[in-house]
């Protein structure tokens, strides 16, 4: 008899059938046809996490019909969701009244991250993080940390323990902001060094280098952070750029050397491809262009944006077809008003109205999987369900409120058409409760305890 770990490892393979929405193309660019990739009876087939197969139930039935297979009737399955950028220090300040960014960040902001300090705390936050990302339906994300790298830490253990994709760093920031939160020029330099060290590229966890916004860190932090991108030229740069009007003047009086806000930001070597940008508002033509040149990203945070009273985002311009910029959603909690993705492209699609634009169902969840894999250069792995790439995907309900269930049908949509509809309801009154499951390289991770009368 031979023993079970004498065994050959048997890779252990199942499936998935449902109805499916991925993309393969950018439906800003392409037609539908080209870009929406819909099976009303579709067969996904998993083996080690990872995607085995992919198609029309009936064409892969011949191969795959017997093995084992969780069938979702009356769903939708999408990749997971990717968050371009978000706060996860700020979880707990999410909803503050009353103020636009520079208040915000000296009245609630500065004071709640001063508490990361402690590990213990922050480990507690981070999940509490990591349950709304995964209750909302988003499996990967580019996230803030604290000044603290123990913040660091205490997020890329618990992402690691949950065998998440994600992608964190040590904010810098060096003046401008109260003494408890401020590292130095080299401080930060040697203690983001470290963190990349120890984390970068550990499973699917990527280090991020973070300078907060250029108003706090001085042109030498700056420059160590560009040193960073320079020694270790794969891990990713994330800050925030021209959100708001009195932030870039700002920004203008502290850098009169250079021609504008990203020029600050450029002359540190920050313009690279992997650099996401946050919020991008006030851009000029020329900064656009330099995004698109660079293969740099913008992170579109639309309930931010309102919320803090910053703008509306020129998406027609960023997805332009002379100078495109790579374009993800981000819910920039806690300025960000919801971890839905959901929820943050119901704001997009309403941003775009204010500027006599259409933002199409399609358009918006293409942003919250494929558009954001692509933004944060991940669309090797993430983003839609070719073959290869991680396992990382969700269940959809979208009759999960009275309302939506009164609204749509329960039968699966037959054609692209008959489900741009529906796909539109789920962006506009869809949220936390129209996620019924989350898998993570192929496993359960998430599912809602919502016992919805069937
Ligand atoms: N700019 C600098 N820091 C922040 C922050 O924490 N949130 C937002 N929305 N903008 C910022
Ligand atoms: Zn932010």
């Amino acid at each position: 008899m031979t023993r079970l770990q004498d065994q050959p490892h048997q890779p252990s393979l199942k499936a998935m059938r449902g109805s499916f929405l991925d993309f393969v193309g950018d439906p800003f660019y392409v037609s539908e046809a080209e870009s929406v990739r819909y099976f009303p009876d579709g067969l996904l087939v998993l083996e080690d996490g990872k995607i085995k197969a992919f198609g029309a139930y009936d064409e892969l039935k011949a191969d795959y019909g017997e093995i084992p297979t969780t069938v979702c009737a009356e769903r939708l399955i999408m990749p997971g969701f990717i968050d371009t950028h978000i706060h996860y220090p700020q979880t707990g300040i999410i909803a503050a009244y009353g103020e636009q960014l520079l208040e915000w960040l000296d009245q609630y902001v500065f004071p709640t991250e001063g508490k990361f300090h402690d590990l213990d705390y922050a480990r507690e936050v981070a999940e509490t993080f990591l349950d709304q990302l995964l209750s909302n339906g988003t499996t990967t994300a580019l996230v803030f940390a604290t000044v603290f790298p123990q913040s660091v830490d205490a997020f890329f253990e618990a992402a690691e323990a949950r065998n998440l994709c994600m992608i964190a760093g040590k904010v810098m920031m060096d003046r401008n902001a109260p003494a408890s939160v401020c590292d130095s020029a080299e401080s930060a330099y040697q203690e983001s060094k470290a963190l990349i060290q120890k984390w970068h590229k550990k499973g699917r966890l990527r280090y991020a280098v973070t300078p907060r916004f250029a108003i706090t860190s001085t042109d030498e932090q700056l420059q160590k952070a560009g040193e960073l991108l320079k020694e270790f030229p794969d891990v990713y740069m994330h800050t925030h750029l021209s959100e708001n009007v009195k932030e870039v003047a700002w920004v203008k009086e502290l850098f009169p050397a250079c021609e504008g806000y990203l020029d600050a930001y450029d002359q540190a070597g920050l313009v690279k491809e992997r650099s996401v940008f946050a919020h991008g508002i006030h851009l000029t033509d020329g900064e656009f262009q330099r995004l698109s040149e660079a293969k740099s990203a913008i992170a579109f945070c639309p309930t931010s944006n309102l919320f803090l009273g910053s703008g509306l985002f020129k998406l027609e311009q960023a997805k332009s077809t002379e100078y495109p910029v790579k374009v993800g959603l981000g819910t920039d909690v806690g300025a960000g008003t919801s971890f839905s993705l959901l929820q943050t492209a119901n704001e997009a699609y309403k941003v775009a109205q204010l500027r006599q634009q259409k933002l199409s169902p399609f358009q918006a969840l293409f942003l919250a999987t494929l558009g954001g894999a692509k933004a944060l250069c991940l669309e090797d792995r993430l983003g839609n369900f070719e073959v290869g790439k991680d396992a990382d995907f969700i269940v959809l309900d979208l009759r999960s409120t009275p309302l939506m269930a009164f609204r749509n049908s329960p039968d699966a949509a037959k054609s692209v058409s008959e489900l741009t509809d529906r796909a539109f309801s789920l962006i506009i009154m869809g949220d936390d409760r129209a996620i019924e499951s989350v898998y993570i390289l192929g496993e359960l991770a998430y599912k809602c305890a919502d016992t919805k009368a069937e």
